[in-house]
This record gives C-alpha cells, sequence and structure tokens, in this order.
C-alpha cells in the first residue's frame, strides 16, 4: 500500500511551490536589487591613487581624481549612493580635518557631485580617522568627552553639507549628536540635508578590516565607553527613540549579519526608513573563505545581503555593493 495515502500531509505540500524556478520566483517574499546598496569608499590624499586595501580584498584607497571613474562606475550599476571615509593628512588631538573647508572628504565630495551629480554623496560624519589619538571625539583624560565633541562633529556634518554632502551619516555614537547637527544644518541654512543616524552602533570585533583601510585604530583602550555592549536589543532601542526624537531621518543598525535581530526588532517598532550596515569584518570573512575555496562567494554574499533586507533592512551599507550588482543583473 502507498505510504501516502495512510499520511494525514492534505492540503500542505510546502514543496508544491518550489519545484520549479518559476514559481520559486513567484512565491519569493524578498528581492535584492542593486537599488538597496550604499557604497563605502576610503578617499586618500595625492593623485592617481588606487591602492588595494589588505584587510578588504577588492576594496582600494583612491584619491580624489580616481574618484570620478568609480562613482561613475558606481552609477552605471545602479548603485543609487556612496559612503565617503577619508584619511587625512594631519591627524590631531581634535581632528581639525574632519571639518576643514579643504578636508580629505569635502574634497572628495565635490568631486563626486562634479562626476556624478545624481548619485547620493553621502558623508560619514565622526572624528576618529581625524584624531591622533584615534577616538571618535575629543578627550579630557583619558574618557571621550560628549559634550565638547559635538560641537566638532556639528562643524563637520557642516562643512560636509557645504562642500556637496547629500546625507549626514554620524557614526560617533555621542549622546545628542542628532539634535546638535540638526540645530547647525538647520542655522547654515542646510535644513534640506538628511541625517541617517547610525543609531545602535556596537562595539564590535567586525570593525577590525576597517580600521586598518580608515587607520583609525584607537591608540589606547577602546570604544566600549562609547558604542554599545554586543548583548543589549532592548538599549538599541532606545537608542534609535533617541535619535528619532532628536530629529534623525533614517536610523542604522550596524554591524548586521550578527544583529540581525536588533534589525527585526527596529523593523517592527519603528516607521523610519532603516540602514543596516554589513561591516568590513561580515565581508573579509567571506573574502577569506572564498579564496580558500570553502564558500562560494556569490552565492554567500546574495544570500547574507538577502537575509539582511530580510531582517527588515530599506538599505544596505556593503562594500560588496559592486559584484553583488553585476551578479543581480547577470541572474
Ligand atoms: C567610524 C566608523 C567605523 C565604521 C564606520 N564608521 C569604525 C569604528 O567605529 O571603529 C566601521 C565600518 C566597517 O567596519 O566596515 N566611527
Amino acid at each position: 500500500m502507498a505510504v501516502t495515502s495512510t499520511l494525514r500531509i492534505g492540503g500542505s505540500r510546502l514543496r508544491r511551490l518550489r519545484r520549479s524556478e518559476a514559481l520559486r520566483t513567484l512565491v519569493r517574499e524578498t528581492e535584492l536589487s542593486p537599488r538597496d546598496f550604499i557604497y563605502p569608499l576610503f578617499v586618500v590624499h595625492g593623485r592617481g591613487v588606487h591602492e588595494e586595501i589588505a584587510s578588504m580584498p577588492g576594496c582600494y584607497h583612491m584619491s580624489c581624481d580616481v574618484l570620478a571613474a568609480e562613482v561613475r562606475e558606481v552609477a552605471a550599476l545602479g548603485i543609487p549612493g556612496v559612503i565617503l571615509f577619508g584619511l587625512p593628512a594631519h591627524k590631531d588631538e581634535v581632528g581639525s580635518e574632519a571639518y576643514a573647508r579643504d578636508g580629505i572628504v569635502q574634497q572628495a565630495l565635490r568631486a563626486v557631485k562634479d562626476a556624478a551629480p545624481d548619485i547620493l554623496a553621502i558623508a560619514d560624519t565622526c572624528l576618529c580617522e581625524y584624531t591622533s589619538h584615534g577616538h571618535c571625539g575629543v578627550l579630557r583624560g583619558q574618557e571621550v568627552d560628549n559634550d565638547a565633541t559635538l560641537e566638532l562633529l556639528a562643524r563637520a556634518a557642516v562643512s560636509q553639507a557645504e562642500a556637496g554632502a547629500d546625507v549626514i551619516a554620524p557614526s560617533d555614537m555621542m549622546d545628542g549628536h542628532v539634535a546638535a547637527i540638526r540645530a547647525a544644518l538647520d542655522e547654515s541654512a542646510q535644513q534640506h540635508v538628511p541625517i541617517l543616524s547610525y543609531a545602535a552602533k556596537y562595539a564590535s570585533a567586525f570593525y577590525g578590516p576597517f580600521r586598518e583601510a580608515a587607520d583609525s585604530t584607537p591608540a589606547f583602550g577602546d570604544r566600549r565607553g562609547y558604542q554599545m555592549d554586543p548583548p543589549n536589543v532592548r538599549e538599541a532601542l532606545r537608542e534609535i527613540e533617541q535619535d528619532i526624537s532628536e530629529g534623525a531621518d533614517a536610523i542604522m543598525v550596524k554591524p548586521a549579519l550578527a544583529y540581525l535581530d536588533v534589525l527585526a526588532r527596529a523593523r517592527q517598532r519603528f516607521d523610519h526608513p532603516l540602514a543596516a550596515y554589513n561591516v568590513s569584518g561580515e565581508y573579509a570573512m567571506v573574502k577569506a573563505a572564498a579564496r580558500n575555496g570553502w564558500l562560494d562567494e556569490r552565492r554567500v554574499a546574495l544570500e547574507i545581503l538577502t537575509a539582511i533586507k530580510r531582517a527588515g533592512a530599506d538599505m544596505i551599507l556593503t562594500y560588496h555593493a559592486k559584484d553583488a550588482a553585476r551578479w543581480l543583473q547577470a541572474r
């Protein structure tokens, strides 16, 4: 006797809708697109610089002249935005180049807007790449002074907006940063510039490769005094709530992969546009395993990005953006 006749599977044979690619396409709940991506770029002084970053294969330090071709390529791939990180010529105690009129990111912003006016130029606003001690704010003794830092972040945001930044993205994790930046932008006739706040940013070891790329490793201590403690999720919701109440237009959870629960909770609780940062360590792990032949890079990267979107992200900052856009077009 046929076994199935005795089974009570009834109407629910979930495999029925998995039998062909056409069926799977029809019932797919999450669709990844190049339009979901924001591509991070690392800008350096000089001319003709295009050097691969050792800890992040496929990512480069680029000078402003090289940036033009790069952002045209990004735009042609259908990726709507880039986020810029700068390596300054000089670092000092107060991160002066972060808010210098001719700072590296200010120059890069002008170059991006010249080369591809329609692409969104997002400015990461923080001091860590610019301070001699590598912390995200100014120090008082061995501690980062929250309120003294706010003033400098506000200056950095205004100078970035004046250089053409379409979006300001503060990643410093100081309390009150969104309010301080919003007020400064408004006073400088930059009311139209939105703030994408790195609202729930964890003190994560997954930033390792980035710190080599951005030369921003703290000279002493770590960032646990201002970035979030990884075990906490309710606190992340309070961080997000706080940034929204201060005027954030969009919010971010960072890192992404080990924090999909945070992303999903944020998606449920808040209606603001939600970004996720698929950070350097997440990228580097995939690259390293793929180079060893242990993983299929394309399938793993697309699976990770799809999972981040499924968890609730409207936009994904990812070093895989260009490759993923090509893979998606080829599909
Ligand atoms: C700057 C900043 C960091 C990242 C984005 N902005 C580093 C940090 O907080 O140490 C990390 C990005 C990545 O790892 O890809 N504050």
